[in-house]
């Protein structure tokens, strides 16, 4: 043991809440993971916490500490300054289930908007590799909720039934920008997954865990293919021209 830490940490449901305190016997080495774990086992057994890998690959334990969002299997406690406290709440952006569990299933509802991948009938299934390596990224994501979480369009404006969030949009470019892909998403990332709401500030990309370029390498890339169906005055003139 190299000392204690306190920890805050969010106890309540959607009812209300505060923060509670625990000292923790800090080891070297040791996630916040670790830390909840311990509070479990020797303080408070009926604090409610979501996890399965512990090994950054589930995407199950995001929550916010000290107001950033992390995967908490992944935050090491030598990261924060010695001697001061260490706050966990759940992820705000989604309803609170109870202490650190959200209610994420908008998410999971919002995926299944997404036509899946379709290849060409008799496409050819050699591919450079500059066109796996584009994809590739996106297929990284461990869909932690992290992006969604810190999105400002989802967690202060709320539009989860009109905002299909960064995590979807790292969704929809793995299969649009797939070299043999032939389904059209481009109206529906215009429509129902609302791509205009997301004003490319880039703080999804400043919380993966998993370092996908969230916003130049996936939404920027779908917004332009946006603006060249809907907005190119050269295409428009084109399809008029040809009735289309
Ligand atoms: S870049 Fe877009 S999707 Fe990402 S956090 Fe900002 S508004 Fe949300
Ligand atoms: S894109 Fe990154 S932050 Fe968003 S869900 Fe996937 S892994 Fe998590
Ligand atoms: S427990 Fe699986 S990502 Fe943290």
């Amino acid at each position: 043991m190299i000392g204690e830490c306190t920890f805050r940490v969010f106890r309540g449901d959607a009812s209300g809440g505060e923060l509670k305190e625990y000292r923790v016997p800090v080891e070297t080495g040791m996630v916040v993971l670790d830390a909840i774990h311990w509070i479990q086992a020797h303080a408070a057994p009926d604090l409610a916490c979501r996890w399965n890998c512990k090994a950054a690959r589930c995407g199950s334990c995001s929550a916010e500490v000290n107001g950033r969002p992390k995967l908490m299997c992944k935050t090491r406690l030598d990261d924060f300054p010695q001697g001061e406290p260490i706050t966990v709440r759940p992820m705000k952006a989604f309803p609170i289930v109870r202490d650190l569990v959200t209610d994420v299933k908008s998410n999971y509802a919002m995926a299944k908007k997404i036509p899946a991948f379709t290849p060409a009938e008799n496409a050819s299934w050699k591919w450079y590799q500059q066109d796996i390596d584009r994809v590739q990224e996106f297929r990284k994501c461990i869909q932690c909720f992290l992006c969604q979480d810190v999105c400002h369009v989802l967690r202060e404006h709320n539009k989860h039934d009109v905002f299909a969030g960064p995590a979807f949009f790292v969704q929809a470019a793995a299969m649009e920008m797939h070299p043999i892909d032939v389904a059209d998403r481009t109206p529906l990332l215009r429509e129902s997954l609302g791509i205009g709401f997301c004003n490319i500030t880039k703080c999804c990309t400043e919380v993966c865990p998993e370092s996908i370029h969230i916003t130049d390498n996936a939404i920027i890339p779908l917004k332009e293919r946006l603006v060249d169906r809907y907005y190119d005055p050269l295409l428009r003139l084109w399809r008029k021209l040809r009735g289309r």
